[in-house]
């Protein structure tokens, strides 16, 4: 069996200072909340095809969300999802260098059936299998599975218990017992081991305190959002993250989301993107959204719903908009890379149009800058 460092995990394989993925391919529509036709499908034949792209592009990664239940709207918006460990063991199989993540629900798998899974698709991809945790924001979903979302301390308490269990189950222990506040296990055997004597790569992106405390002491990366003001801005949020992470005794990869409309003008891109997500966005859908978290114009007045809905509509619910020509896009993210930020996890609206246009234009420019090296 070939070795693989846990260096080599962390890097993706890879010596570009700036990593490179896709994020949420496997959901139909992706990120964009629109109606316009090529939204993306989501299906088996383009995530495969959109994957072997970015592989021999020489991308990074391929990022799932972990979603169960649509959000309804005009489109029933990331309503067909594919899940993610599946999604992740058949991209691997299709592809040579990408590191393939399963966002995986903490609450929702059995860590013992989690830890084989994960096995199985890292063996697959022979070490290209990457855990993203999550451990739920909708309630509709929990519903579904019939189970009750913890609070926010008992869910990433309980999320902390989830991962060691995993990875005593990737370790080198027989027969081990687990006796926790949440998780029991008696007499545990799982084999075989992550591929090439180390583990996975881990990712998480919670916001809150403790869910942020969860990344900072068990995972490898975490996802944060970039000053709007300034690089320097996210510079000093991004060392302060990391000073975090190290009174902790650990050190962490900082990543961020990019909702990215690149055309060779300003003006088009501007254009698609207003086209795309103000004038064709699926707005019943980002009423839905809105609903499940309690925003609605009795609930926080229509100024502020209204400033939602926008948020909403253009950044893909969440993420930062880099909207422009080529230059512009490639110095925003020269400008995150310089500030400290390992690597975006990217969307357009639809990513099998639209990556050949960026890896033509926009890497090439991120190579003269230092920040990636040309693919071989
Ligand atoms: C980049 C990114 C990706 C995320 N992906 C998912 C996901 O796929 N599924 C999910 O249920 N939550 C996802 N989340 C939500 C986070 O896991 C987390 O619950 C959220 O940021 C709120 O933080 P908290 O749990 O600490 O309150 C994501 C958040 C971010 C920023």
């Amino acid at each position: 069996m070939d070795t693989v460092s846990m260096d080599q995990r962390v890097s993706m394989r890879s010596r570009n200072e700036l990593k490179l993925g896709l994020f949420g391919a496997n959901c139909s529509s992706g990120r964009a909340v629109t109606l316009v036709d090529e939204r993306w499908s989501g299906n088996w034949a383009d995530c495969k095809a959109l994957a072997q792209l970015a592989d021999k592009v020489g991308l990074e990664f391929m990022l799932p969300v972990g979603r169960w239940k649509g959000y309804g709207g005009d489109t029933d918006y990331q309503g067909s999802t594919y899940e993610t460990i599946t999604w992740a063991a058949g991209l691997a199989a299709a592809t040579e260098n990408i590191t393939c993540f399963g966002t995986v629900h903490a609450p929702m798998f059995n860590p013992i059936m989690a830890a084989k899974n994960i096995v199985t698709a890292d063996h697959i991809g022979q070490g290209r299998f990457g855990l993203n945790i999550v451990c739920g924001w909708n309630e509709g979903e929990f519903d579904m599975f019939g189970m009750q979302q913890r609070d926010h301390d008992n869910r990433y308490a309980y999320a902390a218990e989830w991962i060691e269990v995993i990875q005593k189950a990737w370790g080198p222990d027989d027969d081990w017992s687990y006796d926790g506040k949440y998780l029991q296990h008696k007499k545990v055997r799982s084999k075989p081991k992550p591929w090439g004597g180390s583990r996975p790569v881990i990712m998480n992106a919670g916001a809150s305190p403790n869910g942020r405390a969860f990344a900072l002491k068990n995972c490898d990366a975490f996802f944060t959002t970039p000053s709007r003001v300034s690089d320097d801005q996210t510079r000093e949020k991004v060392l302060a993250i990391k000073d975090e992470a190290a009174s902790y005794g650990r050190e962490i990869d900082i990543y961020t989301v990019g909702v990215v409309t690149c055309r060779p003008t300003m003006k088009e891109a501007q254009d698609y993107f207003h086209y795309a997500s103000v004038e064709k966005c699926d707005w019943n859908a980002v009423r839905d959204i809105l609903a499940i978290k309690n925003i609605s114009p009795e609930t926080v007045g229509q100024k502020a719903y209204d400033e939602h809905r926008i948020g909403y509509a253009s950044s893909g619910m969440g993420g930062t908009t880099i909207i422009g020509d080529p230059d512009h896009v490639a110095n925003t993210l020269i400008g995150w890379s310089k500030a400290g930020l390992r690597g975006v996890g990217m969307s357009f609206v639809n990513y099998l149009d639209e990556l050949p246009f960026f890896a033509q234009e926009v890497l090439p420019r991120l190579e003269k800058a230092g920040v990636r090296v040309a693919v071989q």
